[in-house]
């Protein structure tokens, strides 16, 4: 089994990456012969689309094949990545009620139509990644989700969007919230407790 652990967060000490790293400790418990593959977007950010990026999803038809293999090569990379693996984890703070820019500047990477993305006869967007489950733990400093929440939460709606636009739609979020008022201890029992509840 691969699994394919991405952190979002640039601070070292970081919730995200606490939570996500007991995540994947949690899969390697029960299957101990995982290989675990990174992709940290905190500590070493991709770019976003470049021009030729952009120009390369936006009109395909006119590029000449090198061109679009220049300007795809790092989707290609990273879209191989998310192939490669059978589980995807993903550590992610809130950044203004949604997913930072280094995660959103993946995403642009990862939904590529006519790659991840076909349509159907009738004209709606289809998957074409294999789906497989993916674990998403969430550090935030307020409380953004469930009866208590006082923000509005674009992260899980887009989240789960902008993955099942591409297949992936066995998400589990695992929200780690209120990280700028509780103590450490009571960070740690949030933490155990979603682990707990994480349904394998
Ligand atoms: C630029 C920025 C924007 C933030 N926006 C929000 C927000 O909209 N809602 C929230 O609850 N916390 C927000 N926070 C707080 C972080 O979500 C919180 O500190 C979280 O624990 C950071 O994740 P980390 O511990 O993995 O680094 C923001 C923090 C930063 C730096």
């Amino acid at each position: 089994m691969k699994i394919l652990h991405i952190d979002c967060s640039p601070r070292p000490d970081s919730h995200s990456r606490k939570l996500s790293a007991a995540i994947v400790a949690q899969l390697l418990d029960m299957a101990p012969d995982a290989r675990v593959t990174r992709r940290d977007l905190g500590r070493e950010p991709i770019p976003h689309p470049d021009m030729d990026y952009a120009s390369a999803l936006s009109s395909p038809k006119t590029l000449a094949h090198d061109q679009m293999d220049r300007a795809t090569r790092l989707s290609e990379t990273l879209i191989q990545e998310v192939e490669a693996a059978d589980i995807l984890v993903i550590g992610t703070p809130i950044n203004n009620f949604t997913v930072p820019s280094v995660l959103k500047a993946w995403i642009d990477q990862i939904l590529r139509m006519g790659r991840t993305i076909g349509t159907t006869p009738s004209g709606e967007k289809m998957g074409l990644l294999d789906d497989k489950p993916v674990y998403i733990g969430i550090a935030a400093g307020g409380v953004f989700t469930g009866d208590r929440a006082k923000q509005p939460d674009f992260l899980i709606p887009y989240l789960t969007a902008a993955l099942g636009c591409v297949g992936l739609s066995s998400l589990q979020f695992f929200p780690l919230q209120a990280t700028v008022f509780l103590s450490e201890e009571q960070l740690e029992e949030g933490r155990a407790a979603l682990i707990a509840s994480m349904a394998t």
